[in-house]
């Protein structure tokens, strides 16, 4: 399929996860595509299993706004515009509420919030005429967990940011709708994978009864960046196998009963 044919792209946490699995779908679906990570062996290691001129990989660290005009620079540099943005650089972490550790608060609000900000600021600036931003928020954005009130928050925040976004540039016809995925298993989750409640307890709440690939979130993001969403803006669309419904895994009960006491996820 070739629905991205002409179209420039641009990915933040392109190295690993639902972002290396969604560099990969909008390569397949022939969009040119400028990847940021911070880590750059990870961004080395895409190009030589996608062997292609339509992509080009750079360091960003979507927390420096310095990086992110950079980013978007080069899409505009190295393929003369930019079409596509998804800011999908994020990670989370475990902190009870009365515990919280400020620093470890303004990290996740400064990478998950400030990052798409960030992102949203310098593409939406340059962005061509009927553009389309996807913004990959979380279940957690609706569904709270205890143990992760900076991530939920700032995921919360993510969904909101997105809607002004919409608001703001649909009068140039760009488009931004935002992603909630539940479980996938990605590096990030690795805790959570390594520890089987976890993942029995979010399986047992979804009606689908499993967690995801990235490659089932990657689909979802290139339909929302490609004009088969044309009329969709504005947009929370969950990928959560119906998670939604039930209420998230017992972080805090689950890590007592095996003798954790605070890990980070
Ligand atoms: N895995 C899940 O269950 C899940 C669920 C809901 C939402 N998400 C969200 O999906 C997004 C991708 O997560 P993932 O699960 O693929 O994780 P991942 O760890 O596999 O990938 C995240 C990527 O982001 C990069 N990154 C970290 N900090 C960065 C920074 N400051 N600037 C630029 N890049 C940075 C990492 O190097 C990594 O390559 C995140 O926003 C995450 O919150 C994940």
């Amino acid at each position: 399929m070739s629905r991205l044919a002409g179209k420039v792209a641009l990915i933040t946490g392109a190295a690993s996860g639902i972002g290396l699995a969604t560099t990969r779908r909008l390569l397949d679906d022939g969009a040119m595509v400028v990847a940021g990570d911070i880590d750059e062996a990870g961004l080395a290691a895409i190009s030589p299993k996608t062997s292609t001129d339509r992509l080009v990989t750079a360091r960003c660290d979507v927390t420096q706004e310095i990086d992110v005009e950079n980013l978007v620079s080069l899409a505009v540099s190295h393929f003369g515009g930019l079409d596509i943005a998804i800011a999908n650089a994020g990670a989370g972490g475990y902190a009870l509420l009365t515990e919280h550790p400020l620093g470890e608060w303004q990290r996740i609000i400064d990478l998950c919030l400030t990052g798409v900000f960030l992102t949203v600021k310098h593409s939406g600036a340059v962005m061509r005429d009927n553009g389309s931003i996807v913004t990959v928020a979380s279940l957690n954005a609706i569904q709270p967990s205890r143990g992760m009130a900076a991530y939920c928050t700032a995921k919360a925040g993510v969904a909101m940011l997105s809607r002004v976004a919409a608001m703001e540039l649909g009068p140039r016809g760009i488009r931004v709708n935002t992603v909630a995925p539940g479980l996938v298993q990605t590096n990030a989750t690795g805790t959570f994978f390594a520890i089987p409640p976890i993942v029995e307890e979010f399986a047992e709440n979804a009606p689908l009864g499993r967690y995801a690939s990235p490659d089932e979130i990657a689909s979802v993001i290139a339909f929302l960046a490609s004009n088969d969403s044309s009329y969709m803006s504005a947009s929370f669309v969950s990928i959560d196998g119906g998670g939604n419904t039930g209420r998230y895994p017992n972080l805090p009960a689950i890590f007592e009963q095996i003798g954790f006491q605070s890990p980070s996820t």
